[in-house]
């Protein structure tokens, strides 16, 4: 394990309740140290992995041009993505008027990384090395994607204890090989879960969000 920076004050409960998707409030001026994203790495390694044989693979993006490069392709994926109604953030009805001002604060915050990814101080794509998804029976891609996500939250979560912000997205995947292409990922043999800018975070102060409620969504015995 790589020294320790120092931790904001947060307990268990309240990182894992206030990571959230930052994006309006990413610093793109203050440079992330790499020491701190070898941090964040090597917690992300603490994480589960079928067979105890971990697959994870971090890219980690600081180049200047290969930022802008992916950030472009975001930026043309986040414009399609934006074109369908019900699945666009910004155009699902959550059922009632303080839900929908949320939404569309979301929508807004997701505008604007749609426009600003590729200027973030670092990219981050967690990706899984052996074999594609599309190529596998339901429980071997249960099992790749299953050593990767887990990787990755961890990885967002230790960002957050550090005073950086991530934010999932999965947008560019629509064009995941020239992606592949720019950054050199075997694209065969190496599949891409996700991209998140990282950056300091301009505060520190994130909140819990509104969600269902657990008994909304438990299934005791029975579904
Ligand atoms: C599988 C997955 C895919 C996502 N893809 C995107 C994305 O492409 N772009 C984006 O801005 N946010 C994306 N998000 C972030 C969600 O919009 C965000 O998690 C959600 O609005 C809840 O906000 P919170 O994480 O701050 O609670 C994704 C999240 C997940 C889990």
């Amino acid at each position: 394990m790589v020294p320790r920076m120092s931790l904001l004050p947060l307990d268990p409960d309240e990182l894992l309740s206030t990571t959230r998707a930052v994006r309006k409030r990413l610093d793109f001026d203050r440079p992330v140290p790499d020491d701190l994203v070898r941090e964040c790495v090597s917690i992300a390694m603490q994480s589960p992995s079928g067979s105890n044989n971990p697959s994870m693979q971090f890219v980690v993006v600081r180049d200047a041009a290969k930022k802008a490069a992916v950030g472009q392709i975001y930026r043309e994926c986040f414009e399609m993505y934006k074109t369908w109604d019900g699945v666009y953030i910004g155009s699902i009805d959550k059922g009632s008027a303080d839900a929908n001002e949320q939404q569309a604060r979301s929508a807004s915050s997701a505008d604007y990384l749609g426009e600003r990814m590729g200027e973030a101080p670092a990219l981050i794509i967690a990706c899984n090395a052996g074999a594609r998804a599309d190529k596998m029976p339901a429980v071997m891609s249960a099992n790749m994607f299953g050593n990767i996500l887990p990787a990755m939250w961890s990885f967002m979560l230790a960002a957050r204890a550090r005073g950086l912000g991530t934010a999932w997205t999965t947008l560019h995947l629509f064009r995941e090989q020239e992606v592949a292409d720019i950054l050199g990922i075997p694209f065969d043999t190496v599949q891409q879960a996700c991209l998140s800018p990282l950056a300091f975070t301009k505060g520190t102060d994130f909140k819990p969000a509104a969600r269902p409620t657990a008994d909304t969504i438990i299934h005791w015995d029975q579904w």
